[in-house]
């Protein structure tokens, strides 16, 4: 048996991804789960693909996110091909939408952005926007088009990453918690899991909200930290909307089989798992606000996952500055469905020695808040 080269800490999206892409370069990798692949903040994602939505100013971000939202067409096809899985790829568009005068303002201000960027995105008045998405109020005071901001069904992106990676090779492990990392003469050696110790000379982090333990080990501080955030789904016989909507206090992104699925809260620094009935009357009251027919719409069900969030909102991308082997990806907070592409394919450059050119990765830089330790105690060097 050809021997690992690489041990991926977590099967959320980014780990998964980071699966498919290095085994589709013929890397031999195996992915640790401590539960099953995509349960935590992964199965709770909307999977919207708005970069331009949701990222409003220039910086890395923006090019990274836009970098990622061009891979997916592609990925797509290629996802099916492999496992069958269809990631519901839907390309109808995103409507920004304004309901105060604020809000006007600030959209208008994404647009000049955007345009300033290269991108396509234009204003359509409240009558412009009733026409193309007739179940909208008509009390909104019009809305950003963004034709390219798409979406994905986050759970089966997950999923065919992760199966994909495993008929290319990869082994997947469900149910094996990463306990501590093992090191020897200054590189990574492996993990410690609850059933005995893996080796590997390459270990990569992906275990969002909970990558900081295991960092600290290694000496560096990563701060991440949860994001709570809850959703809602109700079902419609005839759709209420072809594009995503998204707004102040809610998002509403229309699934196959008229599910529309409402989100989302956000609430920091907790770990309750817990879907609270404040949550979801804001959301209904937000949703209500935009398209008052979600009221006879039937309920479906509500759930919630914690987003990986770090000090600057920035994810953690790069190799340990001292320990020789060891990388992160982690902390991709709102939009690592649609970060999770290129995410993948930049930790397989890593792994093959590239460097990608293209993006300014200082920015994620893993040791950014100056704070890396490589003589921890009971770390051996
Ligand atoms: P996770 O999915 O949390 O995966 C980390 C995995 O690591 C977990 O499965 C965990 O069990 C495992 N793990 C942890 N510790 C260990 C260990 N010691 N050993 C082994 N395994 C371990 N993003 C978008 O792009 N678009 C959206 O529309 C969107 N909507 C969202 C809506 C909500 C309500 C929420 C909560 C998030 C949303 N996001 C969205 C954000 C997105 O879900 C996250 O950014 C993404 O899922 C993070 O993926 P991850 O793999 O880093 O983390
Ligand atoms: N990106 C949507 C969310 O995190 O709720």
């Amino acid at each position: 048996m050809k021997p690992i080269d690489t041990i991926i800490v977590g099967g959320g999206v980014i780990g998964s991804a980071i699966a498919y892409y290095m085994s589709a370069r013929g890397m031999k990798v195996m992915l640790l789960e401590r539960d099953r692949v995509g349960s935590q903040a992964t199965i709770a994602a909307a999977g919207m693909l708005a970069a331009q939505a949701e990222i409003t100013e220039a910086g890395p971000m923006f090019d990274f996110a836009r970098a990622s939202r061009a891979l997916f067409p592609q990925l797509a096809t290629d996802l099916r091909d492999l496992t069958g899985i269809d990631i519901g790829l839907k390309r109808k568009g995103l409507l920004r939408v304004a309901v105060t005068e604020a809000d006007v303002i600030e959209i208008q201000r994404t647009l000049d952005f955007q345009k300033t960027a290269g991108e396509q995105a234009e204003w359509l008045s409240t009558e412009q926007v009733r026409y193309k998405e007739p179940s909208i109020s008509s009390e909104i005071l019009g809305a950003m088009l963004v034709e390219e901001d798409s979406q994905v069904d986050a759970p089966e992106l997950c999923s065919a990453f992760a199966q994909a990676a495993a008929v290319l090779g990869a082994q997947i492990v469900e149910f094996t918690e990463v306990k501590s990392l093992l090191f020897a003469q200054r590189r990574i050696s492996g993990v410690m899991t609850n059933v005995g110790a893996i080796y590997s000379d390459k270990v990569i982090i992906a275990s969002g909200t909970w990558s900081g333990s295991l960092l600290a080990q290694a000496g560096l501080t990563c701060p991440i930290y949860p994001v709570k955030g809850e959703c809602f789904s109700v079902l419609s016989h005839v759709p209420l909307v072809q594009s995503t909507i998204y707004s102040h206090g809610c998002y509403l992104v229309p699934k196959k089989g008229g599910r529309l699925v409402v989100g989302a809260t956000t609430t920091s620094h907790s770990y309750n798992r817990k879907v609270s009935l404040g949550g979801i009357a804001q959301l209904l009251e937000a949703s209500k606000q935009l398209i008052p027919g979600i009221v006879d719409t039937e309920w479906e069900k509500a759930w919630c996952g914690l987003r990986p969030q770090t000090l600057d909102g920035l994810p953690y991308l790069g190799a340990h500055p001292h320990w020789k082997g060891l990388y992160v990806a982690a902390g991709h907070y709102r939009n690592g469905i649609l970060l999770s592409a290129m995410t993948g394919n930049l930790v397989a450059d890593w792994a093959e020695g590239k460097i990608e050119k293209n993006l300014s990765l200082e920015s994620y830089r893993v040791d950014r808040h100056d704070n890396v330790h490589c003589e921890k105690e009971g770390v051996p060097s």
